[in-house]
């Protein structure tokens, strides 16, 4: 790429209204707000698009995607552009303490062996659904008495590759991750430059990763859950679309399974087969 693209890419700058243009459909697509506070942020990471894209004007980029291959192909990096991933291992750890205290005791009580599912909606790139493995494998470890899955969904097919991948860096577990339980659910790589983990294969062997927009009409998904994380998501869409959401994610939930939102989310005042059992934390009437 000359030095010239180079330029014009830094200097590109995207319009109110192709703004406008991209924020409808991604609001429409996504779910996700787009305040025109977003603008900067998404000029920015769409610019790395043109670089990929070898354009060099957001005139170019905007047509194109509004084109019918544009359509196909690219709006999926839009999502993936606009969409943040921030997450964590362990993160608001009350609720792995809630799980192991109340929820996976009373499935083993009264299980008789069965499998939990579980469901860790908009997961991002694993760190929840791993969590959710790590913690139930440590019960189960001393308690046994049952097996479990762990689904994990997302829009972004790029960050569920990564989760898929089940890699990480050594900033992304340590510290969050106790070194008792480094120990046992992670592989060092064998490159000692490298310094990345690698989930242990009798951990991945129970995730199961796939792509689900919440804004599709229905999830069309296998089965019903037990437990549904479903995190740090909801902040990013209006009442009624989180509403909706929550909604179409009860038909998953079995009757009596638990649900749990975000610490910065709340369901107050929305009419959902849901009931209150402690802050962020519900079961399915
Ligand atoms: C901030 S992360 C939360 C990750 C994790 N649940 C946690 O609490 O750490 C939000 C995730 O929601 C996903 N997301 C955004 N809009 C979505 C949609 N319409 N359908 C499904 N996932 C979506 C994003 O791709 C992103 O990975």
């Amino acid at each position: 790429m000359s030095f010239e693209h180079l330029r014009d890419i830094y200097k590109a700058e995207l319009s109110d209204a192709q703004f406008d243009r991209l924020g409808t459909l991604i609001m429409r697509e996504t779910g996700i707000k787009m305040p025109p506070i977003k603008k900067v942020m998404v000029q920015a990471r769409l610019k790395k698009r043109l670089r990929v894209l070898d354009m060099s004007s957001f005139d170019d980029y905007v047509n194109f995607v509004f084109s019918p291959e544009g359509q196909v192909s690219e709006v999926i990096h839009i999502f993936d552009a606009v969409s943040t991933n921030k997450t964590d291992f362990f993160r608001e750890p009350v609720h792995f303490d809630f799980l192991k205290g109340q929820v996976l005791p009373e499935f083993l009580e009264k299980s008789n062996g069965g499998l939990l599912k579980v469901w860790s909606a908009a997961c991002s790139s694993g760190e929840e659904p791993y969590t959710l493995g790590i913690t139930i494998n440590e019960f189960v470890r001393q308690h046994g008495g049952f097996d479990f899955m762990v689904h994990g969904t997302d829009i972004s097919t790029l960050i569920l590759k990564m989760a898929n991948n089940g890699i990480f860096t050594h900033e992304r577990v340590s510290p969050a991750v106790p070194d008792e339980l480094l120990r046992r659910y992670f592989m060092r790589s064998k490159d000692d430059t490298k310094k990345t983990y690698r989930i242990v294969p009798e951990l991945r062997q129970k995730m199961r990763f796939s792509r689900l927009n919440f804004m599709d009409d229905s999830y069309n998904l296998p089965e019903k859950y037990d437990v549904v994380f479903c995190r740090n998501v909801l902040i990013y869409f209006d009442r009624p679309t989180q509403e909706a959401v929550v909604s179409k994610i009860c038909n998953y939930l079995k009757p009596g399974g638990y649900f749990f939102h975000g610490h910065s989310e709340s369901l107050i005042g929305m009419n959902l087969p849901l009931k209150n059992v402690r802050p962020t934390v519900f079961r399915r009437i």
